[in-house]
């Protein structure tokens, strides 16, 4: 897609980090701006701001995880704007901790926002934006779903983060291959950011209090959620330049979108490994001192 005036975007978790940013590029390329989002006040102040550049904007609240929600966001998009041209699966959270430690809770909502959120976002909008294409031989379609290089990597302690990352993934490049299969006017693409500064680790001030446990953190999710804290607020590349990468791919139709392709390294030999039937490399080959400080803080008694 290289037309962006005039056409419509629907962004969820538009209020803060990634979605914020594609706003704010699809407000300023001229598009019409449907952003979706579970955090009221936040999605109120963000949409104010893209108004002010001058875009039309739809605010919607919902939890994507809800696919009733998720069904009503398309209704009203149509019903403003007709069928989207560019979909933005992007509402994401995370939990961390030793695989066994996360409980059911853990596992329904991060697999519920990051991986349902997705698979209703492409149940909705796919079909109307197939017959946008058979009605009309100029329209133009791109879906862009948010995974992270989490999806490509098994890192550890991120066990539930990483099996919904990878569906993504999974969920990402069947759509790629079903879509070319009925339609050259409607196409997908994956993001996989690496560490990137946003308000990803404090994904819990969004969790229903019915997704909650009734328990403090375990020691093994305290470490995690300090290191995790320091790797993603020292990350060097910025929400806004992911967001110009997003643009970029809709542009050159490139599917995988990523944001340090340096890191593609470690997915290499993941792969390797996958072919050789070699034991899983240690994650950590290139950074021993981090692999030896968690080691250390598991091992503690
Ligand atoms: N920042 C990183 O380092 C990084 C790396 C890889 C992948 N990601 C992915 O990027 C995506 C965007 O995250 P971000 O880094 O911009 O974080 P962020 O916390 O700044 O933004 C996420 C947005 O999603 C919204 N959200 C959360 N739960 C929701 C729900 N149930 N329904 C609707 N909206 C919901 C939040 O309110 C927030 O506005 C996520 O899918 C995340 O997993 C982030």
């Amino acid at each position: 897609m290289k037309t962006f005036k005039g056409r419509t975007a629907v962004i969820t978790g538009a209020a803060s980090g990634f979605g914020l940013e594609v706003s704010r590029i699809a407000a300023r390329e001229g598009m019409n701006v449907v952003m979706a989002d579970v955090q009221q006040d936040a999605l109120a102040r963000a949409a104010a701001e893209i108004t002010a550049l001058g875009a039309q904007v739809l605010p919607f609240r919902l939890d994507v995880s809800n696919g009733a929600e998720v069904e009503a966001l398309g209704a009203a998009t149509v019903e403003r704007f007709g069928a989207p041209h560019f979909v933005f699966n992007n509402a994401g959270v995370s939990a961390g901790g030793l695989i066994w430690e996360s409980s059911p809770k853990d596992w329904e909502w991060v697999l519920g926002v990051n991986l349902m959120g997705v698979v209703h976002g492409v149940r909705v909008f796919t079909p109307m934006m197939l017959a946008a294409a058979q009605k009309d031989a100029a329209y133009e379609g791109h879906i862009v779903n948010t995974a992270s290089m989490a999806g490509l990597l098994n890192p550890p302690t991120m066990g539930v983060y990483n099996v919904s990352k990878h569906a993504v993934v999974s969920l990402s490049e069947t759509l790629y291959q079903d879509l070319s299969l009925v339609t050259d006017q409607v196409t997908a693409s994956v993001l996989c950011p690496f560490f990137v500064p946003t308000a990803i680790t404090e994904s819990q001030r969004n969790r229903p209090a019915d997704m909650t446990e009734d328990r403090p953190l375990t020691r093994g999710q305290q470490v995690v959620q300090a290191m995790s804290s320091k790797a993603v607020s020292s990350g060097k590349v910025t929400a806004a330049q992911v967001a110009q990468f997003v643009f970029d791919a809709l542009a050159a139709r490139r599917f995988y979108i990523y944001s340090h392709p340096k890191a593609l390294a470690t997915v290499q030999t993941r792969l390797e490994d996958v072919m050789q039937a070699r034991n899983p490399s240690d994650p950590f080959a290139g950074k021993p001192e981090i692999g030896a400080q968690l080691r250390a803080a598991f091992r503690a008694t």
